[in-house]
């Protein structure tokens, strides 16, 4: 029987690249993301391409009674649930002290709250010894580095990272495993004009979502706890934790242009 696997924000860049990823590789998937008409249209081609179960439901993640309701449809699927990608959601760049409290609050319910919440059901409901479960957290390179223009976003991504770590610390002597994996810039709606502006002027590279999901294909293969995607942004993210300074310097000769762009965000 084909394994289960969960992908949140599939209707999104990244997210419906790792749905095409896990179908390929013979997964059965339960897709979530807030638009219906996206999830039906991903649902229809993965069935139709790679000839496997694909089920989907519309869950807004950031409420506890739709996260419910995902983790009941995922209980109520004919296998086991082997792997939950937390990869949904959402991004703000801009000057801090121009942020308003509802951007901030959002932030911290899609990017920390949803998914921290929705791994603790998951694990209650269906986490047993012996389920062989799998939590894949979708990180960023903001995740270990933090970055101007992205205060909050850079911490939500610091937090997602820690709770992996905790976590797969706290099941460590299990068969359920936690990781993180972490892409860098890449091509999604997530990236406002400013932000490809911005990528574009200082000369970051932006993955396609079909490279991201290749490196996730790998990552799933591997026993790595945690994946960094991207040269130079590798050897940034070792230095980073080295020398916190020497990368904080170099951000500081960028600072006029990310300024220009945040103040345009
Ligand atoms: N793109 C990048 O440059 C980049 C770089 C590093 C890491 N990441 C991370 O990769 C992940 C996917 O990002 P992406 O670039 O693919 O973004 P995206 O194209 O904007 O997709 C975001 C997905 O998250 C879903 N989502 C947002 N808020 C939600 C909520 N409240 N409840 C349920 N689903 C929600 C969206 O659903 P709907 O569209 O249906 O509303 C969409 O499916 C994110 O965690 C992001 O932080 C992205």
């Amino acid at each position: 029987m084909n394994q289960l696997a969960v992908i949140t924000g599939a209707t999104g860049g990244i997210g419906g690249a790792i749905a095409g990823a896990l179908a390929e590789e013979g997964y059965a998937l339960l897709l979530t993301g807030r638009q219906a008409d996206k999830l039906s249209a991903l649902q229809a081609e993965l069935r139709a391409r790679y000839g496997v179960d694909v089920d989907s439901m519309t869950a807004d993640l950031t409420l506890p009674e739709d996260r419910a309701a995902l983790v009941n449809a995922i209980v109520s699927q004919s296998r086991p649930l082997k792997l939950l990608v937390n990869n949904a959601g959402t991004s703000h760049f801009g000057l801090f002290v121009d942020s308003h409290d509802s951007a901030t609050e959002e932030l911290i319910r899609t990017n920390i709250t949803a998914p921290i919440c929705l791994t603790q059901s998951v694990l209650r409901q269906v986490g047993g010894t012996g389920s062989g479960l799998e939590v894949i957290n979708i990180g960023s390179t903001f995740g270990i580095i933090g970055y101007p223009g992205f205060a909050t976003y850079s911490a939500t991504k610091f937090a997602l990272r820690g709770f992996s770590q905790a976590l797969a610390r706290e099941y460590g002597d299990t068969d359920i495993r936690i990781r993180y994996f972490a892409p860098r810039a890449t091509q999604t709606g997530l990236n406002s004009a400013a932000v490809n502006a911005l990528n574009a002027e200082l000369g970051v590279t932006m993955d396609s979502t079909e490279t991201v999901a290749q490196a996730f294909s790998q990552f799933l293969r591997s026993n790595k706890l945690v994946c960094h995607i991207g040269w130079p942004e590798r050897f940034f993210v070792w230095l980073n934790k080295l020398s916190p300074g020497t990368v904080g310097s170099a951000l500081i000769k960028h600072l006029p242009v990310i300024r220009r762009h945040a103040s345009s965000a």
